[in-house]
């Protein structure tokens, strides 16, 4: 299992991967790694460290079909198009993929070791051969709550998510900026003047906003200054598409027999890379905090129980703290005023890493035994 492909690598999510490979050596493990292009095939492959061949060709199924795995950050597109037509030709290789097209398929594994390495092992030994990464909120959540998850504690959780503009996309993250310049900019004099009113301020914002020529094109609505509590596609549940995954995805990860609830509310607001989520989880028993703090904390060696503090929340469980780092911070532990089986929890995660990318160099490096 030498020869492995990738797609996608110069979108952003396959940076990141790249970034991550880089950094871990893992092309040390990987005889012959192959970049694909779906529209540069022939030119230059990235800078690995080591002599690799031009860019090949993302649809020709025929050299598709020689590799031992496929790593996919190319999106839902793509997977739709190519995935079903190279196991149409016979081809057994593995396929890793950081889109959701394939994720709810019985013959796909959502993949999140720190939680599921049991789940995954048992999968490669029955031959499984589609490993996909779950949902950003879903994986950031378990990471975060796998300790109490696993212990067999939790009854239900609802989740209330404050998403980052990089869920949505790259050109999302652009747009996000240039609306928080767009409002800054609109009130520059009033905003250097120490006497001027602060409602004519916040009056003109608001009109700038609700302009026609205010950038939203790719939200859709203004998210600087504002939230928009919904992401992603409507269901007749009433749910968005993200919130139904809570639920299906998470139980799918944790193959945990009995499904567990979860449901919320999914908000997108103006952060750049890091979700936040805040939960309220209903335990089986009333388990005393300090317990309930060793299980989280012992969980994997990425989470990391913040004091329940003002100073110590403020400086560690923000996207401003999280950003670019692996660390999965949960704090605001403590029970709720409507009983001693309801904990309160809050997360923060980079989007980017254990969100998507990570899982997916890690499941490589699996299979690569
Ligand atoms: N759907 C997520 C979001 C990102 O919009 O934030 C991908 O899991």
């Amino acid at each position: 299992m030498q020869k492995i492909g990738f797609i996608g690598w110069r979108g952003m999510v396959g940076s990141v991967l790249l970034e991550r490979m880089r950094a871990e050596d893992d092309f040390a493990h990987i005889a012959e790694p192959v970049f694909f292009s779906t529209s540069n095939a022939g030119g230059t492959a990235p800078d690995i460290g080591k002599p690799l061949p031009p860019l090949g060709d993302a649809y020709d199924i025929s050299t598709l079909a020689q590799l031992d795995a496929i790593v996919s950050c190319q999106g839902g597109d793509y997977t739709k198009e190519v995935f079903a037509r190279l196991r149409e030709v016979g081809w057994e290789g593995y396929w890793i993929d950081a889109a959701s097209s394939l994720r709810m398929q019985e013959d796909a594994v959502i993949v999140l070791d720190p939680v599921n390495r049991d789940v995954i092992d048992r999968a490669i030994g029955a031959g499984q051969k589609n490993f996909i990464g779950g949902n950003c909120t879903v994986s950031l959540m378990l990471m975060a709550l796998g300790g109490l998850f696993n212990a067999g504690m939790v009854e239900w959780v609802t989740a209330m998510t404050y998403q980052a503009a990089s869920g949505a996309g790259a050109r999302n993250m652009r747009e996000l900026i240039a609306q928080m310049g767009a409002l800054r900019d609109g009130v520059a004099t009033e905003l250097a003047d120490p006497a001027s009113a602060i409602l004519e301020i916040d009056r003109k914002m608001v009109a700038d906003m609700r302009s026609a020529e205010f950038p939203s094109a790719e939200f859709g609505a203004p998210l600087a200054g504002s939230l928009l509590p919904w992401i992603d596609t409507q269901l007749e549940s009433g749910q968005s598409r993200e919130e139904w995954k809570a639920q299906v995805e998470a139980n799918k990860i944790l193959q945990s027999g009995s499904p567990i609830p979860v449901d919320g509310t999914c908000v997108r607001i103006g952060a750049m890379r890091c979700h936040s989520q805040a939960f309220t989880i209903k335990l089986k028993k009333n388990l005393p905090l300090a317990d309930i703090g060793h299980l989280l904390n012992d969980a994997n060696e990425w989470v990391n129980v913040v004091p329940n503090e003002r100073e110590a929340t403020l400086r560690e469980l923000t996207p401003t703290a999280v950003t670019g780092k692996l660390d999965i911070p949960v704090g605001r532990l403590r029970k709720l005023s409507v009983g001693p089986e309801y904990l309160n929890a809050f997360t923060v995660g980079d989007q980017l890493l254990w969100g998507a990318a990570e899982p997916l160099r890690r499941i490589l490096l699996i299979l690569l035994g």
